[in-house]
């Protein structure tokens, strides 16, 4: 058979390679580059973004983060839309990462203000109790450093303005990280899309109950809403809410979808048992007569 014709078994197994080579390898490489791929909105990183990016890589993020969120319903359904691949042409190297100590980052950008960023960068077990992410209040004794930044935008061909530069100068590696990390997932317009549309009328399941009998669920206000609105609702990184004067249905369409762009997050993920819990925590447990 073959095996004893050595030329034509060299050049049939050359050939076989080859399109394997060809199709696995060559062939992607257009289409990646292709058109149809290309996003208008994906910008490059501006200078301190990228110093943030070179920051998440020094640190090692990318061992207890990914940055990929694929499109599988569990998936879209915690962290945002999947991932496309046009999203990433400015990513020098990749760090799409493949552990996942914390939860995925690819849809980061606008879930949280900076202020949050900031607090929760600092001292991650203030914001949330068990994390077990290291703090990283030190970066913010490191200035950046213009020059150095500049040779990198040169290297890597993205645009940038003297202005930007000169700016950089009063910042340090924390502003850089925030800024990174308010970019990711954020150039194409996804969160007013992935708002859940909610169908019929919404009817309050704990209509009429005693405020006595909404101590239990402080612990949902305290463990989800705390850090933001504060311990006793009167406002820190979000506004106060005592004596949220909204209609019920208002109330838990806010929580349930969060405010795209306003840094409050979705609590869809709690379900709707918890959110209408949560709605009526805020809107009469301040206003029963046994005021805390
Ligand atoms: C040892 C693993 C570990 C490392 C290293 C780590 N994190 Fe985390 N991170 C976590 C865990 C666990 C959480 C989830 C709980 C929390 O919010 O702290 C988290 C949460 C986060 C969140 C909040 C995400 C969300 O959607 O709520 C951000 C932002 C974040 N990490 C950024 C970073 C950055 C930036 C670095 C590097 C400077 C980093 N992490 C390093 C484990 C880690
Ligand atoms: C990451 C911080 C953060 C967390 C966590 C958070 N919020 Fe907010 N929330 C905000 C911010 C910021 C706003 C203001 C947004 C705006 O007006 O654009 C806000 C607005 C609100 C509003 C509207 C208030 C008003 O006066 O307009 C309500 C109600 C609310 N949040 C309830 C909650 C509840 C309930 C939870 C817990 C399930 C929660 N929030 C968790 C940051 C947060």
């Amino acid at each position: 058979m073959w095996e004893k014709k050595p030329v034509l078994l060299m050049v049939l197994a050359t050939a076989a390679i080859l399109v394997g080579t060809i199709v696995t390898m060559v062939m992607p490489f257009f289409w990646v580059n292709s058109d149809a791929d290309r996003i208008e909105s994906v910008t490059p990183y501006t200078p301190l973004q990228q110093e943030g990016r070179d920051v998440y890589i020094r640190e090692g993020c990318n061992n207890c983060h990914t940055q990929t969120v694929r499109p599988l319903v569990a998936e879209v359904l915690r962290y945002g839309d999947y991932s496309k691949s046009g999203e990433f042409v400015y990513d020098r190297p990749f760090l799409w990462g493949s552990k996942r100590t914390g939860p995925d980052l690819a849809r980061l950008g606008g879930k949280y203000p900076d202020a949050w960023h900031y607090k929760h960068m600092d001292a991650p077990r203030s914001m949330v109790p068990r994390t077990n992410m290291p703090d990283y209040k030190w970066l913010r004794d490191y200035p950046l450093d213009p020059e150095m930044i500049r040779r990198k935008m040169e290297v890597l061909g993205f645009p940038y303005s003297e202005v930007q530069l000169s700016e950089l100068a009063a910042k340090n590696e924390m502003d850089a990280l925030v800024a990174y990390l308010q970019k990711l997932g954020s150039d194409i317009p996804w969160r007013e899309a992935a708002k859940t549309e909610i169908i019929g009328e919404l009817v309050n399941p704990y209509a009429g109950i005693d405020h006595f009998a909404m101590e239990s669920w402080e612990g949902l206000y305290q463990n989800n809403c705390a850090a933001c609105h504060g311990e006793h609702m009167e406002g820190e990184i979000g506004p106060e809410l005592i004596g949220a004067d909204f209609e019920e249905s208002d109330l838990f369409e806010i929580i349930y979808n969060g405010i795209p762009d306003g840094g409050m997050p979705s609590f869809s993920s709690l379900g709707t048992d918890k959110v209408w819990k949560l709605t009526n925590f805020i809107k009469y447990y301040n206003q029963g007569e046994g005021q805390h």
